[in-house]
């Protein structure tokens, strides 16, 4: 690198990843009005909150989200976890073998790079045994092919360097994919924590259901657009239920209603949330998709896969290849010239079983009770794959093409999926991002957080005295800027103003020796003198009466 480029380098100026922002002042006070309010809001309807890591084994939102939906298949940050620490000489025998060179022809120095693969094997094996590294399925047979491979180029690397090259890179192959450590990803969802959570706690032990809600940052490598980040943030809740007994054929309706009314209330809390933040121009739809049975949603989506095929040859390239992958997410399609086809396609509510149609036609009736309003959307279909029955999503003003705010739905059977015992749930969450965006749009911004109190301070004794005003201000809850050093009374007052602030507090020498304090109100130039006693007891009255 040439001098100037290094130098260019060293100037070089760092900023946020794509996909990744700055939440800012006076911004993130909106934040904290809007998680205050969910803290509030929840805690009415019985919601404790839980903090789960930011990141867990990916195998866990690979089963809980599906490994066929985009956000698993290209949206989550992976990585493999391992210390360097734990499995030193591991590590170099990896790196010896990876760096490893063919030597040119003729040469026939094969036998560290044998040495070397013999000594890989043996040291996993016996990591493996540690539990230092996985001994999962793949690594053992990674190990098999590298030893098989091995014993091959021991009756091949006499012949030379032409027929061991391909052997040697076989085995850096097999060497690479062994892997180090688990596989863990940033979390792209809640959902899946909060379940393995529930069945880690043995909380299916408490009274039921157990209502839970987290607050978060998520990651997903999406596109990033206005209102799509890579990392986001959700206000994420869950019911979650152990299944004591199956439902008989005598009580199934009750069951079905209970669900219902269980998941209204949910939506209700999320609305009553809105509406608390007054939220502009929200709309709720809501959706069943059924159970995954035969006489179900499995009869829908192969009724749905023959129309598709049927009109194939009119849709984009995404929809046709999602035919194939999964049909369901064809009715998703924005894409305007497949609208006229798409309408005419057949609605999963004709195809309902008998206990989805009834837990459906509840929880529309528990949703009038409430006086929740709602649109039902025939093609609300979300993008994880545990759901069943209820769907739902929300949608609020100002945010363009990503207009959702909300989204969720039931996924009973999840927690039995991830190896817990058969539990219903249901849940929801909301893209904190974007919920800020809309109120922000709508003017609810929040105006930059003004001083109470500039003191405006000048000489050694009024300094110490400044200093015990500010504490006690402080105190007593009011925002005070005190500044470090001394200034001139004209240059202080221009910076209370700068800084917004209400009151300047003058002290010079003068006030002092006098005891009278000088108060100048801010907005009006009118000054005012208070003994120290009153000063605080006027302050404490001027802000009830603002308030
Ligand atoms: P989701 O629909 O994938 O559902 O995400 C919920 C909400 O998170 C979306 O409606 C949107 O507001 C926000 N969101 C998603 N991706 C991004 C992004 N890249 N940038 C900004 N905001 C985003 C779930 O995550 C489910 N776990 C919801 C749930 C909980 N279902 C049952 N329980």
């Amino acid at each position: 690198m040439s001098e100037g480029a290094a130098k260019k380098e060293e100037r070089r100026k760092f900023q946020a990843i794509k996909g990744t922002r700055d939440l800012l002042p006076p911004e993130t006070a909106l934040w904290n009005r809007v998680e205050q309010t969910a803290h509030e809001v929840f805690a009415t309807y019985g919601y404790g909150e839980i903090r789960t890591p930011i990141f867990e084994q990916t195998e866990l939102f690979a089963r809980a989200v599906g490994g066929e939906t985009d956000i698993v298949s290209k949206e989550m940050y992976s990585f493999e976890d391992y210390g360097t620490d734990e499995i030193p000489e591991l590590l170099e025998q990896r790196t010896v073998l990876l760096t490893w060179q063919v030597p040119p022809l003729g040469t026939q120095v094969f036998e560290p790079f044998i040495i070397h693969s013999l000594n890989f094997c043996k040291l996993a094996a016996s990591t493996f045994n540690a539990r230092q590294i996985p001994g999962s399925p793949e690594n053992q047979r990674a190990l098999q092919d590298i030893s098989a491979m091995v014993e091959k180029l021991k009756i091949v690397y006499s012949q030379g360097a032409e027929e061991s090259a391909p052997v040697v890179a076989q085995i850096k192959e097999r060497v690479r994919e062994v892997k180090l450590g688990d596989e863990l990803s940033l979390r792209p969802e809640a959902t899946a924590s909060v379940c393995r959570a529930y069945v880690e706690h043995g909380m299916q032990q408490l009274p039921q259901p157990v209502k839970l809600y987290c607050i978060g940052p998520m990651f997903r490598r999406e596109r990033p657009q206005k209102g799509r980040y890579r990392q986001f943030h959700q206000i994420d809740a869950e019911v979650l239920e152990v299944v004591r007994r199956e439902a008989s054929e005598h009580d199934w309706e009750k069951e079905v209603r209970k669900d219902a009314a269980i998941d209204a209330e949910v939506i209700e809390m999320l609305m009553t949330f809105f509406a608390k933040l007054e939220l502009a121009g929200t709309t709720l739809y809501i959706h069943s998709i059924g159970h995954n049975g035969p006489d179900c949603r499995r009869a829908y989506i192969g009724k749905l896969y023959n129309e598709l095929l049927k009109i194939k040859g009119k849709l984009g390239a995404d929809s046709q290849r999602r035919i194939a992958t999964n049909p369901l997410r064809v009715l998703d399609s924005k894409l305007e010239s497949e609208q006229s086809y798409i309408e005419k396609l057949p609605h999963m509510a004709d195809y309902l079983c008998p206990s989805c149609a009834a837990h459906y036609a509840s929880l529309k009736r528990e949703l009038d009770l409430r006086g929740v309003k709602y649109d039902e959307n025939w093609r609300l279909v979300r993008g994880l794959d545990y759901y069943m029955r209820t769907t739902f999503e929300i949608t609020a003003k100002g945010l363009g093409s990503q207009n959702a705010v909300c989204g969720g739905g039931r996924y009973d059977g999840l927690v039995e999926l991830l190896g817990g015992p058969p539990t219903k749930g249901i849940g929801f969450a909301i893209g904190e991002d974007r919920l800020i965006l809309s109120l922000l749009e709508s003017g609810k911004a929040p105006a930059q957080q003004g001083r109470d109190v500039y003191i405006a301070w000048m000489g050694e004794r009024a300094n110490a005295t400044a200093i015990r005003a500010a504490k006690d201000l402080r105190k007593a809850g009011f925002s005070v800027e005190l500044p470090p050093v001394e200034q001139k009374f004209g240059k202080a007052l221009g910076q209370a103003d700068k800084l917004g602030a209400k009151y300047a507090l003058i002290l010079g020498d003068n006030e002092v020796s006098s005891g009278d304090w000088t108060l100048k109100t801010l907005a009006d130039g009118s000054q005012a003198k208070f003994k120290e006693r009153d000063l605080l007891e006027h302050l404490r009255k001027q802000r009830a009466l603002s308030s």
